[in-house]
């Protein structure tokens, strides 16, 4: 069938709200843009562990700790759902590994901030995963069928996340004014770079519109991010702290909030790998797949000797 026929056939197809399955003919630029969006998503999910994983041994109490330990295992599992589903587009695991390690991928510029102090295990909970369910429910309706069913299973451990973290700046917020000052210090410093997870504003991305016309996004980033805005700003209100933007009004036109401008040029920079961490975090997840090369062996070891066991 001429390809301009099966590019037709698909574009009804998902038109027609029909979810794309890995044995289904796609156009190569859908196939690649997928391969890309989910990889970095996935890589994300396990470069986040790092920030939150360095409080791990210093949480205030037992309970933060277990809840802590509890969502950074999520966050793996996260990364292991995402890359299986980038798997079935036709990429092994090891080449979106090295893709990682190279630099050749992005990941989320969010975890290249340092972690400070504990209220920013707080503001990630309450803001990054904030930001990831308000992104990630939208693609739960994504047109490709193993990301969407990935998605549906990561937003309901994105809630417990997001909620935990706003417990914690809740409980501070109500603490001593040393602590009630750590909680705005973390919205001081998390707020814009939660904002830039978005991705570039719509008419400077790449990728929107013909993500859109795939359905692979269902929103774009602008609404996304104007969504975010409306939502978390009351809840910051609601515990004391003051969010970070002199421009912030509610407009009673428009029922949502006018706000500032997002430091475009930070973004690129850190993007690019200029940000405060990025070294530091590449450097620990090479670190992590050298030291666990061990593992890898010994597992393909064993697969390898039960294969052979079960041919004889
Ligand atoms: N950090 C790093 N790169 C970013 C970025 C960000 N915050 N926002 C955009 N980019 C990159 C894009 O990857 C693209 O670069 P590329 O062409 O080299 O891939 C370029 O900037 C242009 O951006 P576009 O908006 O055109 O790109 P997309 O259409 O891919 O939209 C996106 C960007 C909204 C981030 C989209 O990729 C997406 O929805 N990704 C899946 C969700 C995701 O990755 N979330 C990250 C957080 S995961 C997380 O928070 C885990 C939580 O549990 C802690």
């Amino acid at each position: 069938m001429p390809e301009k026929k099966q590019e037709a056939l698909f574009q009804q197809a998902v038109d027609g709200e029909q979810k794309v399955e890995p044995r289904d003919w796609m156009p190569e630029g859908y196939r690649k843009n997928l391969i890309r969006q989910i990889s970095q998503h996935a890589h994300s999910e396990v470069v986040g562990m790092l920030p939150e994983g360095n409080w791990i041994t210093r949480a205030p109490s037992l309970h933060r700790k277990t809840i802590l330990l509890a969502k950074v295992q999520d966050e793996a599992g996260h990364g292991l759902y995402l890359y299986s589903a980038a798997e079935t587009l036709g990429i092994g695991r090891d080449e979106l590994i090295d893709q990682l390690l190279s630099g050749k991928a992005k990941y989320s510029s969010i975890f290249n901030y340092p972690t400070l102090t504990w209220a920013d295990i707080g503001a990630i909970g309450w803001l990054v995963d904030g930001a990831a369910i308000i992104n990630q429910v939208m693609l739960t309706r994504t047109s490709y069928g193993p990301y969407s069913r990935a998605m549906v299973r990561i937003c309901k451990e994105e809630s417990f996340h997001n909620r935990q973290g706003y417990d914690i700046l809740m409980t501070l917020s109500k603490g001593t004014p040393e602590q009630k000052a750590m909680a705005q210090d973390a919205l001081d410093r998390w707020w814009w770079p939660s904002l830039m997870m978005f991705g570039p504003s719509d008419k400077d991305s790449p990728h929107s519109a013909q993500s859109m016309q795939w359905k692979i996004k269902r929103q774009g980033n602008d609404e996304l991010r104007q969504v975010f805005i409306d939502r978390t700003v009351p809840q910051a209100e609601f515990i004391g702290l003051k969010v970070p933007d002199p421009k912030l009004k509610w407009n009673e036109q428009t029922q949502h909030y006018d706000w500032g401008e997002i430091n475009w040029e930070e973004f690129n920079q850190v993007i690019k790998g200029n940000g405060p961490c990025n070294a530091e975090r590449m450097a620990a997840r090479r670190k992590a797949h050298d030291d666990g090369a061990w593992v890898r062996e010994a597992a393909l070891a064993h697969a390898e000797k039960k294969n052979k066991r079960n041919a004889a």
